[in-house]
């Protein structure tokens, strides 16, 4: 994998970030009982982003192992980003339920901690960047379980994935 294709996995990869805590902004401001589980969320994926930019550039001689596990995520990147977008667009004007979004949230968490991070995990590495997406991978999981049990503690059910 050439250099300026990486580079265009790591700006999907920040991307996907920064539009999965635009849109929790929107459910942050479009549900009050639940403001502010949508903007610890919202926070810490804009953290994600700043980790994965800040470790890119003080690592910047990895290529090689990134590009062997990252070279068929591009698409599924792309598309995932596409699809978060739309969402924002869409809910941007009229969020639809708690319950909708609360699903939409755990599948969006599933999602991205699948299509980024999951091939780093079973690699053992001193790669800065290899660890760091282990990191991020942990964090989606985390998510995951979070926006799950909060559903569970306020009596919403758990839809089946419907792709987003
Ligand atoms: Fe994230
Ligand atoms: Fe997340």
């Amino acid at each position: 994998m050439n250099e300026p294709l990486l580079k265009k996995i790591i700006d999907e990869s920040i991307l996907l970030e920064l539009n999965i805590s635009e849109l929790y902004k929107i459910f942050n401001q479009a549900f009050p009982e639940d403001a502010y589980f949508w903007w610890e969320l919202s926070e810490e994926e804009e953290a994600h982003a700043v980790l994965i930019r800040d470790t890119v550039r003080i690592n910047v001689e990895t290529f090689e192992v990134l590009a062997e596990m990252f070279s068929p995520t591009l698409s599924k990147l792309k598309e995932a980003n596409e699809i978060i977008d739309g969402l924002i667009r869409k809910y941007g004007e009229k969020p639809p339920s708690r319950e909708k979004v609360l699903n939409l949230a755990l599948e969006i968490e599933h999602t991205s901690g699948e299509i980024q991070y999951q091939k780093f995990m079973s690699k053992k590495s001193d790669d800065l960047i290899v660890q760091l997406y282990q990191k991020l991978n942990k964090s989606e999981e985390n998510h995951a379980a979070r926006v799950k049990k909060y559903m569970a503690e306020h009596n919403i059910p758990v839809k089946k994935p419907n792709k987003m």
